[in-house]
């Protein structure tokens, strides 16, 4: 399998928690670090790069059975100020990277006969914050990719599932609570529980383990019957 953004947060979790399942993993990150597996570095928001990463999966174990595209970043600015080139930057990684990922393995995920796609998508898949535009577009795009992908894989044993977590504690997470801080004046304390987790019904930021073992059990025999509908995790956000 071919994990993204392996070399921090979620990916990391999930490729680590993949390798020690018995998974042939192979970690891509533009910085892959030392994250288990077959290590390969890219930048994502290139074509060459997706098309370098399948490659080097399919070289390494002579197959592929699942793709599932972390890598991301976020750009907080109110629209009239976002920065164009962090649009397309973002755009490429979210959404363009998981379509080229797909269509680069497809064969493979064909051959493979059960072949799974399971992307980190977000929350803000499904529902949207201010000045994230760049991001909450690109994830409402990849929730609908998937679903594309489920109805074209269904007659080849492909399923395809994004996954929609609200908070996660990881670097990108940190930094956002550090940033917020600094521009409010706050303790990063009160950031974390007066503005990151004010949408959360549960208080509490998930852990990127937790994230790692819905995508394990999505590629196991169990969780073969998800497809094309995200699977939230979402501390009861969208339950208001
Ligand atoms: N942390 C959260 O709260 C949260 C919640 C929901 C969804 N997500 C999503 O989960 C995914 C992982 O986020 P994370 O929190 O683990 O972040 P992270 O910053 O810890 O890891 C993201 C990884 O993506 C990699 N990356 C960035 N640009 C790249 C490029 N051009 N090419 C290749 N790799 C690149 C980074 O190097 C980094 O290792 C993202 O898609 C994010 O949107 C995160």
């Amino acid at each position: 399998m071919l994990v993204t953004g392996a070399g921090s947060g979620i990916g990391l979790a999930i490729a680590q928690r993949l390798a020690a399942d018995g998974w042939s993993v192979l970690s891509t990150d533009l910085k892959v670090g030392d994250a288990p597996g077959t290590r390969f570095e890219a930048d994502l928001t290139t074509r060459g790069g997706n098309r370098g990463a399948v490659d080097a999966a399919l070289e390494a174990f002579g197959r592929l059975d699942a793709v599932v595209p972390v890598a991301g970043f976020q750009h907080v600015a109110p629209v009239a100020d976002f920065d164009e080139d962090r649009w397309d930057a973002i755009v490429a990684l979210l959404l363009t990277s998981p379509f080229l990922l797909a269509k680069y393995a497809w064969p493979a995920l064909r051959e493979s006969g059960e072949g799974r796609f399971v992307v980190i998508a977000s929350i803000h898949g499904l529902v949207a914050s201010p000045y994230k535009s760049a991001y909450v577009s690109a994830k409402h795009g990849v929730v609908g990719l998937c679903r594309t992908l489920a109805l074209e894989g269904a007659e080849h044993g492909i399923s395809a599932t994004p996954v929609c977590p609200a908070y996660v504690r990881t670097p990108l997470v940190e930094m956002q609570i550090a940033d917020q801080a600094k521009a409010h004046g706050m303790s990063e304390d009160r950031v974390l529980e007066d503005v990151i987790l004010a949408p959360h019904a549960v208080k509490r930021l998930i852990e990127p383990a937790e994230v790692a073992a819905t995508v394990a059990f999505l590629l196991s025999a169990e969780g073969r019957s998800f497809t094309g509908a995200p699977v939230t995790m979402d501390q009861g956000w969208s339950a208001r």
